[in-house]
């Protein structure tokens, strides 16, 4: 079999030999109908009967891997799929470093790899279950395939993250997959795992923020255990990447485009204060201050995602070569992490301060800056934007220490400057760093559904280039009556 070709000769496209794999196809056979009826309850409400020009993992070769066609997204081929096997791949680091990968799971580390997966695997339908109202509200066909193109492969990575559970897990994985369809985002009594995914996605500036903010810490996850010695898991996680960075693209491109069409209308009105957000508002764009705002909440939460700075379960993760570091194999060191420090974010005299810690125990801190880094290069390029059009606003990332929920931080107020204040004056200033209640109501009153060919909302701006050479005035959903 050419492992780079999906085959099609069972219910479930794979690259994985399921066809011979009786046991592990039979269990995700049983498995199927409970995720069809997640999907058409959870998925994107009101266009399940509707085309949608999707991309559909056909093969993983890094040439070529998709093909483009209208699918309804019900009977869309989600699939397994895995990186080619690299021949000879040896554990690039802590305590087995240098010993040819596993490809079964080390009974010792089976609960801490169950743990990885299960995790990883919650975020996925999570993230489908937030954004299952935004439909209706697209600012354009071109968008709305751009989110249930997002939606379809989260979909998939809850197939990614399932397959292995239920290959290598038994009947605990088997149990595990049927609560990854039983929890849902936002719920009382079953929530999500982990705080982000159970926030709500109101509008399409979140939308965008989240998979600008949000899909990006699944990336720097993804990318930490695609260096995992457990190979399936890596092998798992590097084809995911492929499709992860088209949903950091849409982010990208929306902020972009929400940014652009706010700086030519008010270019078109004469008005050279971005402060001036009532007048700005009249023109029925979104203000900067308030794109500013969304970026600080949506990169604060997504902060939190990366845990505690200090972490021994990072620690056990990374010694028992479970999950790396970001770019392990092309970091210079012993990547066993005996004796190094790393410089760590504390609260010392009321001040946030960097402090050297063992770098063992600081995994997530360095893992967390180097998502800060990779973030940062957006926002630069958002920013080319603003000045190119000769608007006087800079878009900046808020100081780690501000608006956090988890970790050294938790507990103080600090401005997105870094101060740190009281309560009363934090409260005071909310609403100047984080988005009110009436700019939520600002932004809701714009969310109306444009849902004809090549006609974009008066907020963003059309795309330079649309998807697969399309003009952007193709039909990219056709609206089912
Ligand atoms: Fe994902
Ligand atoms: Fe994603």
């Amino acid at each position: 079999m050419n492992e780079l070709n999906v085959s099609y000769d069972t219910s479930i496209p794979n690259n994985v030999g399921l066809a011979d794999d009786r046991r592990v196809l039979k269990a995700l056979e049983k498995w199927h109908p409970g995720y069809l009826d997640w999907w058409k309850t959870m998925g994107p409400e009101g266009f399940q009967e509707s085309m949608v020009y999707l991309r559909t993992a056909v093969s993983v070769d890094p040439k070529g891997w998709a093909q483009f066609g209208y699918v309804k997204m019900p009977e869309y081929r989600w699939g397994v799929l895995l990186a080619p096997q690299e021949e000879g791949r040896t554990i690039p680091f802590g305590n087995h470093m240098g010993e040819p990968v596993w490809q079964e799971i080390p009974g010792e580390y089976r609960a801490m790899l169950r743990r990885l997966v299960v995790i990883q695997g919650d975020t996925e339908p999570a993230s489908v279950e937030q954004q299952r109202h935004l439909g209706a509200t697209a600012p354009s066909l071109y968008d709305m395939r751009n989110l249930f193109q997002v939606n379809v492969e989260e979909a998939r990575h809850l197939w990614a993250m399932v397959y292995l559970l239920q290959k290598y897990f038994g009947s605990d994985g088997r149990e595990e997959s049927a609560e990854l369809l039983r929890r849902r985002s936002g719920d009382v009594d079953k929530p999500r795992m982990l705080g982000a995914f159970n926030e709500a996605t109101p509008d399409w500036l979140s939308f965008f923020m989240f998979t600008y903010f949000t899909d990006r810490d699944g990336k720097m996850q993804l990318e930490s255990l695609a260096q995992s010695g457990f190979d399936p898991l890596s092998r798992t996680c590097r084809f995911m990447l492929t499709e992860e960075a088209h949903h950091m693209f849409v982010g990208e491109s929306g902020i972009s485009r929400v940014v652009q069409r706010t700086c030519e209308a008010m270019k078109e009105a004469g008005i050279t204060d971005p402060y001036d957000i009532e007048a700005i508002r009249k023109l029925g764009v979104i203000d900067l201050p308030t794109v500013q705002k969304k970026a600080n909440l949506h990169y604060t939460l997504s902060l939190d995602l990366f845990g505690s700075e200090i972490s021994t379960n990072a620690a056990n993760a990374f010694n028992a070569g479970l999950k790396g570091r970001y770019q392990e194999t092309k970091i210079d060191d012993d990547h066993r992490l005996l004796d190094a420090t790393y410089p760590v974010m504390k609260l010392i005299d009321g001040k946030p301060t960097l402090v050297n810690e063992p770098a063992l125990t600081a995994i997530n801190m360095r893992l967390r800056d180097d998502y800060s880094a990779d973030a940062a290069k957006g926002v630069q390029r958002w920013n080319k934007v603003i000045s190119k059009a000769g608007v006087d606003f800079e878009l900046t990332l808020p100081h780690t220490a501000f608006h956090r929920h988890i970790g050294e931080f938790a507990n103080i107020n600090v401005t997105p400057d870094g101060e740190l204040v009281d309560n009363e004056s934090f409260s005071r200033q909310r609403d100047r760093w984080l988005p009110s209640v009436e700019d939520g109501e600002y932004i809701a009153s714009l969310m109306k559904g444009c849902m004809e060919p090549g006609k974009y909302a008066n907020w963003i701006s059309p795309p330079k280039v649309a998807i697969d050479n399309l003009p952007g005035d193709f039909e990219f959903v056709q609206i089912a009556a």
